[in-house]
């Protein structure tokens, strides 16, 4: 294919370099970005008088046919084409002949492509935080219609303190609200406009930079043209919190892993979101989390291969700049579709309380709750502590558990044990009673979900 800058060039490109320089397969996908980006430029020449008024009347209208024609497939995008940018400028020159080649006065594809990628992915945040809020829903709901199985707390994934299911669901959407607030910190410095900023030093025509800018819906500009073309940190950061979305969906998913085991039994997941085995018949699979658990792996690799990338890079744009998109891209499409299965994965678990609860009442996860009475009693809390431990121990021997002990051995290891220890040692009352803000009581569990709700409305 003739490339629009072969002026200088005796010799076509070989046909293995040009393959290999290529991005359109990855970076078609801006091709409306392109389109707008390059209207708003034609316009803005046109105000500065740096091209007539006419020629920006037949680029903007052939350009927006040209989006037309994209989007119904008439115009299918030639991939023999170098990029995203040149195809579109080639297609307005085949079609109103030279006007078409004023649009790319005082411009560069350096500015071009960092234009369109900008536009693309704040788009993207928005529809990945719009995903995150309805997971973090489905938690909300997910609590509150469980609200009161109890379960063990982990620590070490050793039974530690009883909690409510709720309680730890909501932790995980605690989490997804930061994500969703990093998103939005990527996304206030990612909106500045490079457009203008040409190949690296600005140009000699009186151009104006904030009217496109404002045009294109940024906040304003790269205060730095260099700058402007060279860096990709947005896309660092993008995939940064990206890579932090992927970690809490990643743990969240291990212990949906582990919670739908034979061995946990805390929960099942939806037949429609299990896989069975080709040669074990009872095998119900949770293929789905895994590959969420598995697909975090490339997520971080996009975000170090970006890095790298940019690394050694003198300043101002070099083609390894290119490989921005492919890492860029498969972060944001893999995390849209992680969400997509996950939120109804979630959504559709089906709760064993009678599985958690009984699992709450071994592994002596009332413990501390015994050393608290003796100290709410007057025991200083290091006995107290000692004698809990020393009636575990002899628990462990005797195969029982602390709430089954007679009140008089009790009585024995320390007079200060009354009739009332079998309540305050009782699941229901050490959940009730960490009434601490943020604890695991159902009074502030209520609170959480009513946090949640409020921010979900708040951040519409
Ligand atoms: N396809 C290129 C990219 O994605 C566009 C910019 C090309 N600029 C250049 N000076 N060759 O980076």
């Amino acid at each position: 294919m003739s490339k629009l800058w072969e002026g200088r060039f005796s010799k076509a490109l070989d046909s293995h370099a040009d393959d290999f320089n290529s991005s359109i397969r990855i970076d078609s996908r801006m091709y409306k970005q392109d389109i707008t980006g390059s209207m708003a430029h034609a316009a803005m020449l046109a105000a500065q008088g740096i091209i007539a008024e006419q020629d920006a009347d037949a680029i903007i209208a052939e350009l927006d046919a040209i989006l037309q024609d994209i989007e119904s497939g008439s115009l299918p995008i030639d991939t023999a084409a170098e990029d995203i940018h040149m195809f579109v400028e080639t297609e307005l020159t085949k079609r109103i002949g030279d006007g078409g080649k004023k649009l790319h006065t005082a411009r560069s594809r350096n500015d071009q492509v960092a234009v369109d990628i900008r536009m693309y992915l704040r788009e993207q945040i928005t529809e990945i935080q719009q995903k995150i809020k309805k997971l973090v829903s489905v938690l909300a709901d997910l609590a509150q219609q469980n609200a009161d199985a109890i379960m063990p707390g982990y620590t070490h994934l050793q039974r530690a303190q009883p909690i409510l299911f709720s309680h730890h669901i909501l932790a995980y959407a605690m989490m997804l609200t930061r994500d969703v607030g990093r998103l939005e910190d990527a996304r206030i410095r990612m909106n500045r406009s490079p457009l203008g900023a040409c190949a690296l030093a600005g140009t000699t025509y009186p151009t104006d930079r904030h009217k496109t800018a404002k045009a294109l819906d940024f906040d304003g500009i790269c205060q730095n043209s260099i700058d402007a073309v060279s860096d990709r940190d947005f896309c660092v950061e993008l995939i940064s919190a990206l890579s932090i979305v992927m970690m809490h969906l990643s743990r969240f998913s291990e212990e949906l892993i582990l919670w739908c085991s034979w061995e946990f039994q805390f929960i099942e997941l939806d037949d429609s979101f299990t896989t069975g085995s080709s040669i074990m018949p009872q095998k119900k699979n949770a293929d789905i989390a895994e590959l969420v658990r598995g697909k975090t792996g490339r997520v971080y690799g996009d975000l170090m291969g970006t890095l790298t990338m940019l690394k050694g890079l003198p300043l101002a744009y070099n083609k390894d700049m290119q490989e921005d998109k492919e890492s860029v891209f498969d972060a944001v499409d893999t995390v849209k579709m992680c969400l997509d299965v996950f939120t109804p994965m979630v959504q559709t678990v089906k709760v064993k309380k009678e599985n958690m609860y009984r699992a709450a009442q071994k592994g002596f996860i009332n413990a501390t709750d015994l050393a608290d009475y003796l100290t709410k009693k007057g025991v200083p809390f290091r006995t107290a502590y000692k004698i809990s431990g020393q009636l575990v121990g002899w628990c462990i021997q005797n195969g029982t558990v602390l709430e089954e002990l007679p009140l008089s051995y009790l009585q024995q290891q320390h007079p200060a044990f009354g009739e009332d220890v079998y309540n305050e040692i009782s699941l229901e009352t050490c959940v009730a009673k960490r009434i601490s803000d943020g604890g695991t009581s159902p009074h502030s569990v209520a609170a959480q979900i009513q946090f949640l709700r409020e921010w979900l409305e708040g951040s519409k």
